[in-house]
Formats: structure tokens, C-alpha cells, sequence
């Protein structure tokens, strides 16, 4: 049983989940393909030739899963909605069947009493979209926008608060910056317009939601960034790097503006991009919610190679998990107090939208209840020392397709045989539940 922690007694508890992780029936429904279909499909792409055309079957299986989180007693559910499910071209009037499968889930979701948390865009663009440019082409923010009006206007008289895009840092680097995900491109920092297009996509986006009286939220990987050494080439290594994945994301949210970039060449309106009146459309009247996805804190030391100022340097004597990943609960702590440090009264209420880690198939997972309960703990110190912390929705509900490692990595607190698609409750399922019940409890006592 687990210890009770000191959290608020209005505490969200959650889990999430992403479309194209889990859902599978890609060629159903009036779907149209995604830039994960096509990458996925490409020679060595993907390990194993994996990809999410079948996933978890949560597009036929979802009364089950919903089941399963009722038995769990969360307050909230993230999931994202399938552009392409509702935009089959990315463009033009909303497809019905698209429409009437998030209608289906979220009746499901209230049935059971649980919140649903969508997110917009979880990195599944719809392909038409890629061929016009992706989000290196401004329109796909304007497109965006006219997405999330179809969706907000069939939604949002049961659905009160919004993200609208996951971790526009990883989809840039991954996605344009490197090509190791989805659209597979490798441009470097000529990735750069893909941050700020979604970030305008984000603006319009937003104020779409707010016309409709919703609350707006969005959801950002990041990172502590720790210097390797107090060697001034290493601290300012690791503050180049803390303007890359953090505050690039941040800066322009919070504070309306871009950080200063010019260690990697980057001019402020990065090449170009930002035109007149971007940065207020982005930060906008501000977010009633700051979505944090936390995995690891990052070590950073001088470049090694003229290409980038900063390298990468491995943070040791902390166990790591399946994917090889430093567990460093405490990141959490200082990631949290950080951000409120830096940002004072601009922060808005944090939420931790993704946090967990990828272990092997057995069920008996002590390593991940080890994982959730050392992060629940930094959450509960960064509380204390006063950061406003309204929920945790851990990564991820099931095990599902983890994007270039196929079904290799297993985040889930319920197993899936990919198979046969039996679900099973892992330990750290029973552990999450008896957790959430004792906070109720305890509060539910008035204390
Ligand atoms: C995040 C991402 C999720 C999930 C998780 C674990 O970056 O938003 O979709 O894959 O990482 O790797």
C-alpha cells in the first residue's frame, strides 16, 4: 500500500495516451493517412518495420480501456484526437465518422466520471499537409486553427480544458531537425520555422478554444539542463542548450518574446520566420494551465564539434531505464522550482501531463512503481516549496507504439499482448490506484 502524499485535496490524477500510439485502424472510419503512416512504412525507419496500424486497437477497444481507467479512479484521461481522423486532406469540412469517434469516447469517458484532457496534435499531421511543407509552411498554422474549430465546436459543450500541441520541441528536433521521427526530415537548424509555425498554430489555435469559453493548455517536453563541469565554456554550453529546448517553448508562451539564440547563429526572428504580431498571437491573454511532460534531466558540457555550441555529456551512477534513460526524480523537483523561479506570476498552474518509463514485459514491475513514486515525491517537494502543481497524468495508460522503437518500449501500467490484444494490470497499475484512493480518502476525512 502506498504512503499518502501531501498534495492538494482538488489534485488531478491521470494518465495519458497519444492517437497513433494506440488507436490502429488507420484505413478506417474515413481516415486519411498521416505523415506516421508514411514514415513508418519507410525501409529502416521504424525498428523492426513496426508501426501503428493495428497498436493497442483502441479505435475498436476503447469501452475496455475506459474500464480499466474507471478501475483505476482517475479524475482525468489526456488522449489526442487524429487530425487526420477528423481532415482526412488536412483541409475542408470535418469528416463525421472522425468526429462521432471522439463524440463516442467522451460520452464514454463522462459515463465513467472521468475528465477528458484532449490534446490537438500529437505529431500524427495529416500527409496532405506534409506535401504543401509541413510545419515549415505558415498555412499549417491558419490550418490548425480551422481543425480545431471543427473539433471545438462538436467538443467542447463536454470537454472544459484543451491542450493544443505535445511537445513542439521533440517534433521539431526529431521530426525536422534530425529525421528520426516523422516527416523524417534532417534540416538542423533550418528546422527552426517548424518551433515557431507551431507555436502560431498554437495562438490560433487558442483563441479559437477561449471563443468557445474553453481553458487552454499545452503540453512541453522539458528538461533541468545541468552543466557538466563550473567551467565557463561548459555553462555556457548548457545555457545555449537551455534556450533550445526549454525556454525557446516557454519564453514566447510566458513572456511573449524569443530567448537569445545567438550562439547557434540564430537571429531573433528566427530566419525570417516571425512576422509583426506573431508573438502576441502566441502568448495571447496566457495559458490557464502549463502542461510539463518530465523523462530526465540533461547534462551538458562545450561542443566537441564546430557544428553545435554544446554536447551531450552522459549523466552517471543513476539506474536507467529499458530505453536507457538516466531515473533522476529529483530533475523533477528542480525542473518545477525552476520554472517558477524564472517565471514568477507569468507561470501559470502546472500540470504534469506526461511522466513514466519503459521497462520490460513483466508484470511484476517494481522498477516502474519505483520510478512513479521517487517523481510523485519531487512533485510533492516542489509543492511545498510552493510551486502551484494541479495534476499528474502519467505515461501512459497502456503499453503502446513508442514512435521509431516500435512496440520495443513498454511505458504502460497495463501490459498489451500485441497479439492477441489482452489487456493485464501490471503491478504498478494496483500500486497508481491504491495511491489515488488513499489521497481521496485521506481527504475525503477533512484532513
Ligand atoms: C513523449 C511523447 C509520448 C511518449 C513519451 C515516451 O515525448 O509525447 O508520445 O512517446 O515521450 O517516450
Amino acid at each position: 500500500m502506498p504512503n499518502r502524499l501531501d498534495l492538494p485535496a482538488g489534485f488531478r490524477w491521470g494518465a495519458s495516451t497519444a492517437a497513433y500510439q494506440i488507436e490502429g485502424a488507420v484505413g478506417e472510419g474515413g481516415r486519411g493517412p498521416s505523415v506516421w503512416d508514411v514514415f513508418a512504412a519507410r525501409p529502416g525507419a521504424v525498428r523492426d518495420g513496426h508501426t501503428g496500424a493495428v497498436a493497442c486497437d483502441h479505435y475498436h477497444r476503447y469501452p475496455e480501456d475506459v474500464a480499466l481507467m474507471r478501475g483505476l479512479g482517475l479524475d482525468g484521461y489526456r488522449f489526442s484526437i487524429a487530425w487526420p481522423r477528423i481532415q482526412p486532406t488536412g483541409a475542408g469540412p470535418a469528416n463525421p465518422e472522425g468526429l462521432a469517434f471522439y463524440d463516442r469516447l467522451v460520452d464514454e469517458l463522462l459515463t465513467a466520471g472521468i475528465t477528458p484532457l484532449p490534446t490537438l496534435f500529437h505529431w500524427d499531421l495529416p500527409q496532405s499537409l506534409e506535401e504543401t511543407g509541413g510545419w515549415l509552411n505558415r498555412d499549417t498554422a491558419y490550418r490548425f486553427a480551422e481543425y480545431t474549430t471543427a473539433v471545438a465546436d462538436r467538443l467542447s459543450d463536454r470537454v472544459p480544458a484543451w491542450i493544443t500541441l505535445n511537445e513542439p520541441f521533440v517534433h521539431m528536433v526529431y521530426g525536422y531537425a534530425l529525421g528520426i521521427h516523422a516527416p523524417g526530415r534532417a534540416l538542423m537548424l533550418d528546422a527552426l520555422p517548424a518551433a515557431h509555425h507551431q507555436l502560431l498554430g498554437h495562438g490560433l489555435a487558442a483563441a479559437v478554444l477561449r471563443e468557445h469559453g474553453k481553458e487552454v493548455m499545452i503540453a512541453n517536453n522539458l528538461t533541468p539542463v545541468r552543466a557538466a563541469t563550473a567551467d565557463p565554456a561548459d555553462l555556457a554550453a548548457a545555457d545555449a542548450y537551455d534556450a533550445l529546448h526549454n525556454r525557446l517553448f516557454t519564453d514566447p508562451l510566458l513572456l511573449g518574446q524569443y530567448p537569445d539564440l545567438s550562439a547557434f547563429g540564430v537571429t531573433e526572428d528566427l530566419g525570417g520566420a516571425v512576422r509583426p504580431g506573431d508573438l502576441k498571437l502566441i502568448a495571447g491573454p496566457g495559458l490557464d494551465g502549463l502542461g510539463v511532460n518530465y523523462y530526465n534531466p540533461t547534462r551538458i558540457a562545450a561542443p566537441t564539434d564546430p557544428g553545435l555550441p554544446f554536447t551531450e555529456a552522459p549523466i552517471d551512477g543513476v539506474p536507467r531505464t529499458a530505453f536507457g534513460w538516466p531515473v533522476v526524480p529529483d530533475g523533477l523537483r528542480e525542473l518545477l522550482v525552476g520554472l517558477r523561479d524564472r517565471y514568477g506570476a507569468a507561470l501559470p498552474p502546472i500540470t504534469i501531463t506526461e511522466n513514466g518509463c519503459s521497462y520490460g514485459e513483466e508484470l511484476d514491475d517494481q522498477e516502474r512503481i519505483s520510478y512513479l513514486d521517487g517523481h510523485l515525491r519531487a512533485v510533492e517537494a516542489a509543492v511545498a516549496e510552493g510551486v502551484d502543481v494541479r495534476g499528474y497524468f502519467t505515461w501512459s495508460l497502456l503499453d503502446n507504439f513508442e514512435w521509431a522503437e516500435g512496440y520495443h518500449q513498454r511505458f504502460g501500467l497495463v501490459h498489451v499482448d500485441f497479439e492477441t490484444q489482452k489487456r493485464t494490470p501490471k503491478a504498478s497499475y494496483t500500486w497508481y490506484r491504491d495511491l489515488i484512493d488513499t489521497h481521496r480518502t485521506w481527504h475525503s476525512h477533512g484532513s
